[in-house]
């Protein structure tokens, strides 16, 4: 089983945010997948790797809807998203160095902060957008 799967529940309403999340989903089970394994550093780097880079690509695009329909909570949402990027890179930076390893803590502190960033945050501009037109 999955370690994370997707649910309706988590839907904001915009298919392309929809499938952005649903593909970090993927993701996340990936990594945990190779944890599971004890698949070694250069796939697990890989994996990590694949999480940043999509991550920065989904927050973009939603950042830049938010900007471009002039969203009130631009600057809120915009916070939380840089404060995650910047444990994620801590992270990885301690994981290459070899000073921290990736654990089910750590698998379990992505999880939840997906699952909550998406229930509380990103579901809040789901109709914002819908009356912009995004759909
Ligand atoms: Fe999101
Ligand atoms: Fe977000």
């Amino acid at each position: 089983m999955a370690y994370l799967t997707w649910n309706e529940k988590y839907s904001v309403g915009v298919k392309e945010i929809d499938s952005q999340h649903q593909t970090l989903i993927d993701l996340v089970n990936e990594l945990h997948e190779a944890m599971k394994q004890g698949k070694g550093k250069d796939i697990m780097s890989q994996v990590l790797q694949s999480l940043i880079n999509y991550t920065a690509t989904h927050f973009g695009t939603e950042e830049k809807y938010m900007t471009a329909f002039k969203y009130p909570q631009l600057s809120s949402h915009k916070l939380e998203h840089e404060k995650f990027v910047k444990k994620v890179l801590d992270f990885q930076k301690d994981y290459n160095s070899g000073k921290l390893a990736l654990t089910l803590d750590v698998m379990a502190f992505l999880k939840d902060w997906l699952v909550s960033h998406i229930q509380n945050t990103d579901k809040k501009f789901g109709p914002f957008f819908n009356e912009n037109g995004l759909r």
